[in-house]
C-alpha cells in the first residue's frame, strides 16, 4: 500500500559465549508516508538494533523489512547501497562523520557518490546548516566542532538528499535545550514542506511528544502508546 516502510515478524538475537540474548522477537511495524514516530525503551531494549535493520545495516534472524515496498533481504548490496543513498537518510547514535572533511564537505560526501556536486547542493548544504545554528561553522572539521556541533552536522548530512525517511537514533541526546528545539523545528518543518517521514529513537519526552506516534519497544515488540 502507501507504507514507507514494513517490518513483518522480525527476529533478532546475539550470541555471547553461552549466552544468548534475544533482542526482537517476532517484532511488527508499518509506516506510512509523513508519519512521525517515536520509538522509546529502556537502555539495552533494542532500539538500535532495530534502526539498524531498518536501514538495512544488519540482517534480522527471520523476518523481513520492506523499505518503500521492496524486500530488503531480496536486493543485492548495490541495490540496498542504492536505496540507502537516496531513500533513507541516518543519524547514527555515535556520529560517523569524516575527520579530514569540513562540515560542508562531510555535507556534499553523500551528494558526490549519488550525483554530481553542484551550486544548488553546495547552496542546500549551506543553507541546512545556517537552520541548525551551524551557518559560522562550514569550514571546521570535526576535530574543531564539540560534540553537539559534530551531532549537528551528522543531522544535516543525513537530510541532504531529501530522503523520503530519515532514522535518528538519539538525536538530541547531546544537546543543550535551546539547540534541541532547533532539531525538533527542523524535523517538524521538513515534515510538513517535503512530506518527509522521521522514526525517532529517543529518552526525550519532549522530542517524543512532538511525533504523531509514540511506540515503547518492550520485550521485543513495539507497544503503541499515544
Ligand atoms: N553486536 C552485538 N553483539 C552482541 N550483543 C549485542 C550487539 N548489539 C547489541 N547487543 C545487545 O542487544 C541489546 C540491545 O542493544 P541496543 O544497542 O539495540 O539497545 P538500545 O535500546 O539502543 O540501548 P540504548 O538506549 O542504551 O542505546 C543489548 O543488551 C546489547 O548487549
Ligand atoms: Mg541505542
Amino acid at each position: 500500500m502507501n507504507n514507507v516502510l514494513e517490518c513483518r515478524q522480525l527476529h533478532r538475537h546475539f550470541t555471547i559465549g553461552p549466552q544468548k540474548v534475544s533482542v526482537l522477537r517476532a517484532l511488527d511495524l508499518e509506516v506510512t508516508k509523513g508519519e512521525l514516530i517515536s520509538i522509546v525503551g529502556a537502555s539495552g531494549s533494542g532500539k538500535t538494533t532495530l534502526l539498524n535493520l531498518l536501514a538495512g545495516l544488519d540482517e534480522p534472524d527471520s523476518g523481513q523489512v520492506l523499505v518503500a515496498g521492496k524486500p530488503f533481504s531480496e536486493l543485492s548490496d548495490v541495490q540496498k547501497g542504492r536505496v540507502r543513498n537516496s531513500s533513507v537518510g541516518f543519524v547514527f547514535q555515535f556520529h560517523h562523520l569524516l575527520p579530514e572533511f569540513t562540515a560542508l564537505e562531510n555535507l556534499l560526501l553523500p551528494y558526490w557518490l549519488s550525483k554530481d556536486v553542484n551550486q544548488k547542493a553546495e547552496q542546500r548544504a549551506k543553507e541546512l546548516l545556517d537552520r541548525i545554528g551551524l551557518g559560522n561553522r562550514y569550514h571546521h572539521k570535526p576535530s574543531e566542532l564539540s560534540g553537539g556541533e559534530r551531532q549537528r552536522v551528522a543531522i544535516a548530512r543525513a537530510l541532504i538528499n531529501q530522503p523520503e525517511l530519515v532514522l535518528m537514533d538519539e538525536p538530541t541526546g547531546n544537546l543543550d535545550e535551546e539547540t534541541a528545539e532547533q532539531i525538533q523545528q527542523l524535523i517538524i518543518e521538513l515534515n510538513r514542506e517535503f512530506e518527509t517521514t522521521f522514526i525517532v529513537v529517543t529518552h526525550s519526552t519532549e522530542l517524543a511528544k512532538r511525533m504523531n506516534k509514540v511506540y515503547r519497544l518492550k520485550e521485543g515488540q513495539l507497544h503503541l502508546e499515544s
